[in-house]
């Protein structure tokens, strides 16, 4: 009888060479705590950048069947495709675009973000041209110098977007913070002042204000007073917080585990070098398997004789350069088999190595690991369908 009919697979089950496995409770589960924490405030889920690696339509599908207000993405690509899979959520692009693509915006009902009052005129135009009240979305700079019109300019476009109503929809004002998850939050304070000052605009005009929206992972969990009506949560959706520095921590579940299994085992000995340019040499005979993962799969080369892995339920090392498809570990005098899971992140027994973990050795931040692991991986979801539902969620119920 297949495994799969007797319910007793196990996640290497699923994959022959590499995965990152996302399990979907986990993002409910940290969905949870964003409701928990912003209660009654309308949730954009931020979905861009391939989901922060977790893979865009699957993990849009289900916050969406998990109730989330509006999905967030960068780009109007990331957002068509979403609309492709016919997800039918409101979504709101929050970077730039060209002019050339309002047409697939307004095709495809997919909110504009307005940074510029030129921006304004000419997406008034493609909605008279559609005859299509198009909804808007008006993006304030209150410190962050990315993109958005300066707070203390913010009143023209609030202005110029008043008389363009027939047409466009102000939706929400929104700004984004430059420091949520500094230990100093002055001018993430400074910031949230001076958006609202910009926002005061709808009260001397006695209109009711669009809705109001800024809060990123880090100032939903640090600044209630910042929830506004809406929160922009990402990473901690994903299971992680801004920074592992900020304090408070909420009880986050990481959703992606990095797996791979051991393809080729050997004995190296002595003396012998391995891998390019010969950076790591056995000071004694000892075991090394390698894995199908290398930095073409997002799994840096910066990691190169740093990283560690999960194998057995110990941590081994990563052993010299860190190759374009495979990458090699020490296991000592340590057992393994072909075949064999190893976690490069993730949980096995007692061990853990998370995102973080790797963004440190890095010099980087977890988004930056997480985002990087590469198309050419594999994405394997586990929901209540997957009879090989993780552990991790029953552990942190029963504990
Ligand atoms: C405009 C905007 N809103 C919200 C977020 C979500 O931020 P975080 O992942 O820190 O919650 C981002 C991410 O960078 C963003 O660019």
């Amino acid at each position: 009888m297949h495994s799969a009919a007797r319910g007793q697979e196990s996640i290497t089950d699923l994959y022959h060479r590499s995965a990152a496995v996302v399990d979907l409770a986990c993002i409910s589960h940290n969905l949870g705590v964003v409701r928990e924490k912003a209660p009654g405030r309308k949730i954009i889920a931020m979905v861009k950048a391939n989901a922060y690696g977790h893979g865009l339509v699957r993990v849009a599908e289900h916050l969406a069947s998990e109730g989330v207000d509006y999905l967030g993405t960068a780009f109007v690509e990331e957002a068509l495709e979403l609309r492709k899979a016919g997800i039918t959520v409101p979504i709101i692009t929050s970077g730039p675009f060209s002019r050339f693509q309002i047409g697939l915006f307004i095709e495809n009902n997919i909110d504009l973000t307005i940074a510029s009052v030129d921006a304004l005129h000419y997406i008034q135009e493609a909605a008279e041209f559609y005859g299509k009240r198009v909804n808007i979305h008006l993006k304030i700079d209150t410190g962050m110098m990315r993109i958005g019109i300066r707070y203390s300019n913010a009143h023209k476009l609030f202005a110029a977007a008043l008389q363009a109503e027939k047409y466009l929809n102000i939706v929400s004002l929104f700004s984004h913070f430059a420091t949520a998850d500094h230990e100093d939050l002055s001018f993430a304070r400074l910031q949230l002042e001076r958006f609202l000052e910009a926002a005061r605009f709808f009260d001397h005009e006695h209109r009711p204000s669009p809705l109001l929206q800024i809060a990123n992972s880090a100032a939903l969990l640090r600044m209630e007073e910042s929830q506004l009506d809406m929160v922009r949560p990402g990473i901690m959706l994903y299971g992680y917080h801004p920074s592992p520095a900020s304090a408070p921590k909420a009880e986050l579940l990481p959703a992606l585990s990095l797996r791979a299994k051991v393809m080729y085992f050997k004995v190296v000995l002595q003396g012998n070098s391995v891998g390019y340019g010969r950076t790591w040499t056995a000071p004694q005979n000892c075991r090394v398997v390698t894995i199908p993962v290398g930095y073409g799969d997002g799994y840096a080369r910066g990691l190169s004789n740093k990283a560690q892995v999960l194998l057995r339920g110990k941590r081994y090392p990563v052993l010299g350069s860190i190759c374009m498809d495979q990458t090699m570990i020490g296991i000592g005098d340590g057992e393994a088999y072909i075949g064999d899971e190893v976690l490069l992140i993730g949980k096995q027994g007692e061990e853990v190595i998370t995102a973080d973990d790797l963004a440190a050795q890095l010099g980087t931040i977890s988004y930056e690991v997480l985002t990087n692991i590469s198309a050419r991986v594999p994405r394997i979801y586990l929901d209540k369908r997957t009879p090989c539902q993780s552990s991790q969620l029953q552990q942190v119920r029963e504990s």
